[in-house]
């Protein structure tokens, strides 16, 4: 029976909420405490002990931050206005052609006011506040509709539960901001994954998605993020003249808000982004760059957006972090496929605030490109989410006593001989036995763009082929709780927890699991067309050739292999036996056909550069989407993708106007 609640203990709980948010946001927000922790929990524990006695929990209770059981899946939400995305500025020409636009667009020469903000490179968010109280949260999403991501959202302490301490609250208020993870914090996980044979995120960004896309809200709670809030979408019952006004009222109301400078004038707003550039090393969290705003609502409004941008808003992005380092040793590492890439190890050197002690050399050719030899003092480069590389070598601090690292000919994991076929970049190991290969199939399979089996990364697939326990991605499967106790790495807990992640693994979809069997060449997108194509997976065994080339994205050499694939009985009785284990395939995307265009369908791009992948893979990419590649720059090219030394297709894009894009730009416009 509840006890009814006396008035006295009404106001405690009342006040007890309320001096536990502020103390909340002294600590999370300020990073300003003014009571002990202990004292902090002492408060805690006495509301939690009156919230369980007398079954009275205020919506804004710092109780409720945590305990929300994992979900299926995520509901969708729809954004009242469409969360846009930033035009781009790499130089400081390119802000001042901004302001000219602005300028132009506006019909006047005066001095614009802008305010010039930190870019923070974390996930976007959007908290919807009804009558003061946090209502729903989502991500961006496609920009019009995201994921509630409420109960992930509540446990990040310095988002506040309810808007208070300000003099005017809105009936209802979107809230836009980035979640984000500090340096020290991603590196810190990485290690515990590393640890655990997890797989590894590639930087902050990721680490922050993966944080916040969760299902489980307690593994969100248990990841260090942080918010920054930098705007609105539907506001009502209040109105707000100009970013500084809002940014300030944002801070009144405990919200988290980058610094911000305001600049009159396009000089100023060029000191204010050298300023920012020259402190970003200092800085506890990743930022590539900064975002300029025209500081006035009204003349925001007048600008208005064009497709999906603002014309009031920029990001400038500072340019890559570079250092120099030595190079201990060159190793070959072999993939899931045999092909064997050469990687640097180095000397460990600290850039942009992320330890960096090894990176891909790509390939031979590359390497003898570069010239890059055993001992060398390179310089390394690493751009926001791009995975550092080897800039060039410093030929100056040659001693004579480097030495190259010739293509093996033997595979580095199992000893067997290894091949180049004519005119073909890769190394390959061609054994069918080559336990690297194995492992790695296995690492694929297991991987969250396939079966997502949570526990089943490097380190375990390792120990499990070792022990002679899974000797192909099937016998994952046929594991027994028995045969995971006898390993050292394992407990009750984490074989059940394993055992789980499997088991859950066996409802997955046509796409993903296209995906995680490894058909050569076949990537993610390849594995969503052929699921878009063949809706069923007994429709591709023993598919012909001419049946795949008629699909326009597919070329020869991908049809080809998923044709050898299934036509392979070998491989279809595998395909059978994991039906066997219980599997359920769906293909909730692409069962009842809605053709979606794909965002490049038609669209001709030109390349330059060096991109993070190799430029075969990015031109099969983009056909795979429906773009063509074209060679050369003319005024028919709508994109230019931009890489490391770009040549002089660059100035001429400039020349004639077209659009240049990185290649994480290209892969989030495929994306989108
Ligand atoms: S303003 C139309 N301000 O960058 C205005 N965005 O590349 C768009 N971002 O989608 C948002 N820091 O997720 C704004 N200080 C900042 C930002 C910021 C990071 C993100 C945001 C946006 C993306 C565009």
């Amino acid at each position: 029976m509840t006890e009814k609640i006396p008035a006295d203990i009404k106001k405690e709980i009342e006040k007890l909420v309320k001096d536990l948010n502020y103390h909340c946001y002294r600590y999370y927000v300020l990073d300003s405490p003014v009571i002990s922790d202990e004292e902090y929990d002492r408060l805690y524990f006495r509301l939690k002990e009156l919230e369980d006695k007398y079954h009275s929990i205020l919506p804004d209770s710092p109780t409720q931050r945590v305990g929300a059981p994992p979900l299926d899946k995520f509901e969708k939400v729809k954004h009242s206005e469409p969360m846009l995305s930033l035009d781009n500025a790499f130089s400081h020409d390119e802000v001042r052609e901004f302001d000219k636009r602005v300028k132009r667009f506006l019909g006047s020469e005066k001095n614009i006011e802008y305010t010039v903000e930190p870019k923070y490179d974390g996930l976007a968010i959007e908290l919807t506040y009804r009558d003061g109280l946090l209502f729903k949260a989502s991500t961006r999403g496609d920009g019009y509709e995201g994921e509630d991501v409420t109960r992930n959202m509540r446990t990040i302490k310095s988002v506040p539960l309810k808007i208070e301490s300000v003099s005017k609250v809105p009936n209802e208020i979107d809230i836009r901001g980035e979640v984000y993870m500090d340096i020290d914090e991603f590196e810190k996980l990485n290690r515990e994954r590393e640890k655990k044979g997890e797989p590894l995120f590639a930087n902050p960004r990721n680490a922050t998605a993966g944080s916040v896309r969760q299902l489980d809200p307690s593994i969100t709670a248990s990841r260090k993020l942080h918010l920054a809030c930098y705007g609105i979408g539907a506001v009502k019952g209040m109105t707000f003249k100009s970013q500084k006004e809002l940014i300030d009222w944002l801070k009144e109301a405990r919200f988290p808000v980058p610094k911000m400078q305001v600049a009159r004038g396009i000089d100023k707003v060029i000191d204010a982004i050298m300023e920012l550039g020259a402190n970003r090393g200092s800085l506890p969290f990743e930022t590539d760059g900064a975002v300029i705003k025209v500081n006035d609502f009204d003349i925001q409004k007048k600008l208005g957006v064009k497709t999906r941008e603002p014309r009031w808003a920029i990001a400038y992005k500072f340019a890559a972090h570079q250092e120099t380092t030595k190079i201990l040793d060159i190793q070959g590492s072999v993939g899931r496929t045999g092909v064997i890439t050469p990687f640097a190890i180095f000397k460990p050197v600290r850039i942009g605030g992320v330890t960096v002690s090894r990176s891909t050399l790509h390939n031979w050719d590359e390497m003898e490109r570069k010239d890059i030899k055993i001992g060398d003092t390179v310089l390394v480069e690493r751009a926001g989410d791009v995975i550092p590389h080897v800039v060039t070598v410093i030929k100056e601090n040659r001693t004579g006593k480097e030495e190259p690292f010739p293509i093996p000919k033997e595979c580095p994991a199992c000893g067997s001989k290894v091949v180049r076929e004519e005119g073909e970049v890769a190394v390959r190991c061609i054994s069918l036995h080559c336990p690297a290969q194995i492992q790695e199939k296995i690492i694929h399979f297991a991987s969250r763009g396939g079966m997502d089996i949570e526990g089943l990364g490097e380190k375990n697939v390792e120990l499990l082929y070792s022990k002679g326990l899974i000797k192909h991605f099937e016998d994952i499967y046929k594991l027994k709780k028995s045969n995971l106790l006898e390993l050292p790495r394992f407990a009750e807990k984490s074989a059940q927890n394993l055992l789980e992640a499997i088991e859950r693994s066996k409802n997955t979809t046509l796409a993903k699991f296209l995906f995680a069997i490894g058909i050569l060449h076949v990537g993610e997108y390849g594995a969503k067309l052929l699921a878009r194509n063949f809706k069923e997976l007994k429709n591709l065994y023993h598919v012909k050739r001419n049946e795949l080339v008629k699909i326009k994205q597919l070329g020869e050499k991908i049809a080809s292999s998923i044709s050898t694939f299934f036509n392979d009985e070998k491989n279809i009785k595998i395909l059978k036996t994991l039906e066997d284990f219980g599997l359920k395939i769906s293909n909730p995307d692409y069962a009842s056909e809605k053709k979606e265009e794909s965002p490049i369908e038609g669209l001709t791009f030109v390349i330059t550069g060096t991109l993070p992948k190799p430029r075969k893979e990015v031109e099969d990419l983009i056909e795979l989407h429906g773009g063509h590649v074209s060679s050369s720059v003319s005024a028919s090219t709508d994109y230019l993708v931009i890489g490391e030394e770009p040549g002089s297709k660059l100035q001429k894009a400039k020349a004639l106007g077209v659009k240049t894009i990185s290649y994480n730009e290209l892969l989030k416009i495929i994306e989108q």
